[in-house]
């Protein structure tokens, strides 16, 4: 039996091809509790409220094997999840690695599945795999564009007849971009806020970019004016009626489990959109709320799809003619749970006259691609 392995900075991924639901958990895991390590989701709502004699451990940064221990761990949990008894000691493992990582880390994957149990371990490049979960037709002698926008690196590719023709990779991800506004906040406002609030403010500036999308749409498409009771709702506040939309639910869920709900809508009715968070205000050295301007989000978004872009054109410049040609018909695709940030996505489509796509399910692209090589 072959256990398919995606481990990411962010989140794991695993699966079977005999099982059709895939294991998608946080890449967490937690240590010294009784009865042994929690992994996935119930080691990272420990994060942040842990008293001192537990260890959280983050087994992969980018392509850095960050802590061994962890990832056996995690390879064991998905063993024990996945797979029946008997296979437990008679399966290989197929796992998709980046494109730069080094030789040492790669063998630090493949020690540590072994550790775990596996037999035989074989490595696919995760940006073909990616390509083959989206649909892409990597195959044929076409030129396919997909670009990964993870938590800890971005990655380019150029796909052609099952290889890759061209890659760039970027050591920045979406885990730089919740610091980078941990950082600005803290410079602009002398307000200290904590990283997973961060990452929830950038969610919401996604969400709002989407929903505004959305919204315009809606309008154009009835301009006869059904008042379908607009979504603007009560306060005016851009987010208001959250809760009806696709995204919402898992939105609303991450802001209510972290402690305190420290992040609400804004209360101004007329003026810029803005989310209120909580954190530590400098200057007193006390709790306290601020008001962050959903422009001031947008920046780090904007400046993030500037190198997105950029790391596209690197890729376009060092392709064949023909392949380029291929990539103007039939566009790029964005995969990687950075593929659901609406505003990036809308700023490559205004400024690349190439269709940008992402995948409805970009977290699970790769794991998708692996299962389907028949691994
Ligand atoms: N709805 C969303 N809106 C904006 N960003 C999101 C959303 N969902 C996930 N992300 C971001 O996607 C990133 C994680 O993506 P992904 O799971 O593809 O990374 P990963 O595979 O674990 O990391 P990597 O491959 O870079 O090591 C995180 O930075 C997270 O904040
Ligand atoms: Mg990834």
């Amino acid at each position: 039996m072959n256990l398919a392995i995606d481990v990411g900075s962010c989140g794991f991924r695993a699966g079977v091809q005999t099982r059709p639901d895939v294991l998608n958990e946080p890449s967490v895991v937690a240590y010294g509790q009784a009865p042994g390590p929690l992994v996935g989701q119930r080691a990272e709502q420990m994060i942040g409220r842990h008293p001192g004699h537990i260890r959280i451990a983050f087994p992969v940064e980018g392509s850095i094997v960050r802590d061994f221990e962890a990832l056996v761990d995690v390879f064991k949990y998905m063993i024990a999840t996945l797979l029946p008894g008997r296979f437990r000691k008679r399966f290989d493992v197929v796992l998709a690695h980046p494109s730069h990582q080094s030789q040492v880390d790669r063998k630090a994957f493949d020690e540590a599945a072994k550790a775990a149990g596996a037999r035989r371990v074989r490595f696919v490049e995760a940006v073909l795999a990616a390509a083959r979960g989206a649909g892409l037709p990597i195959d044929q002698p076409v030129g396919s564009l997909i670009v990964d926008l993870g938590g800890g690196a971005t990655q380019v590719a150029l796909i052609s007849l099952g290889g890759v023709v061209e890659r760039r990779t970027l050591n920045f991800g979406g885990r730089a971009i919740d610091q980078e506004l941990v950082d600005r906040v803290q410079r602009r406002y002398a307000f200290a806020i904590g990283l997973a609030t961060a990452e929830r403010l950038k969610r919401m500036a996604c969400q709002h970019v989407g929903q505004a999308k959305a919204d315009a749409a809606a309008v154009s498409a009835h301009a006869a004016g059904a008042g379908t009771g607009g979504d603007t709702g009560a306060d005016g506040a851009p987010d208001a009626g959250a809760a009806a939309r696709p995204d919402a639910a898992h939105v609303a869920e991450q802001v209510s489990e972290v402690a305190a709900a420290d992040l609400h809508r804004g209360e101004d009715t007329a003026g810029p959109a803005t989310f209120t968070v909580r954190g530590r205000n400098l200057a007193t050295g006390l709790p306290d709320s601020l008001a962050v301007p959903m422009t001031f989000v947008q920046e780090s978004l904007e400046q993030y799809a500037d190198q997105v872009l950029g790391l596209v054109r690197e890729t376009m410049e060092a392709c064949p003619p023909e392949l380029v040609g291929d990539v103007m018909d039939r566009g790029i695709v964005l995969v990687g749970g950075g593929a659901q940030m609406a505003s990036v996505l809308e700023t490559l489509r205004r400024r690349i006259d190439v269709p940008v796509t992402a995948d409805p399910e970009p977290q699970t692209c790769v794991i998708r691609g692996l299962l389907a090589t028949g691994s």
